[in-house]
C-alpha cells in the first residue's frame, strides 16, 4: 500500500463563492510543528488587505510561506494577473529550477 507524505497545506483567505476564511492562528502552529509548508490563497479577497480597516483578516499570515492574490479581480487588472510573496525564495526557486544546461549562461544567476 502506498503512502503519502503532506508537504503543504493551502489556506484560504476569501473563498470565491462565499468569502470564507481559514483561521491562520490555529493552522499555523500545526504547519510550523509538522514542517509543512504554509500557502494562502488570497487569489480572490487579498486585494483587499489594502485597507487597514480589512487587515484583522491576515491575523497568522506570519505563519505564512507564501501568499498569492490576483490583481486582476478587484484591482481591475484586466488580464489574468497574480501577485505571489515566498518567505524563502530560494526553497521555491530549487523547487521549480530545471536548469538545463543549453539555456545556461555567463549572466545564470543573476
Ligand atoms: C480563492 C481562489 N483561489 C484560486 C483561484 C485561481 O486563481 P488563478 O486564476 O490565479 O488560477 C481563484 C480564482 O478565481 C480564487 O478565487
Amino acid at each position: 500500500m502506498a503512502s503519502f507524505i503532506t508537504l503543504q497545506l493551502c489556506a484560504t483567505l476569501g473563498t470565491t463563492g462565499a468569502c470564507a476564511f481559514d483561521n491562520l492562528q490555529e493552522l499555523g502552529p500545526i504547519c510550523e510543528k509538522e514542517r509543512l509548508w504554509l500557502h494562502v490563497d488570497a487569489a480572490y479577497a487579498g486585494t483587499a488587505f489594502i485597507c487597514p480597516e480589512f487587515r484583522k483578516w491576515l491575523n497568522g499570515v506570519h505563519y505564512a510561506d507564501s501568499i498569492a492574490f490576483n490583481p486582476s479581480k478587484w484591482m481591475m487588472v484586466h488580464f489574468d494577473c497574480t501577485a505571489m510573496w515566498v518567505k524563502n525564495s530560494g526553497s521555491l526557486l530549487r523547487t521549480s529550477n530545471v536548469g538545463p544546461l543549453y539555456l545556461q549562461h555567463e549572466n545564470s544567476g543573476t
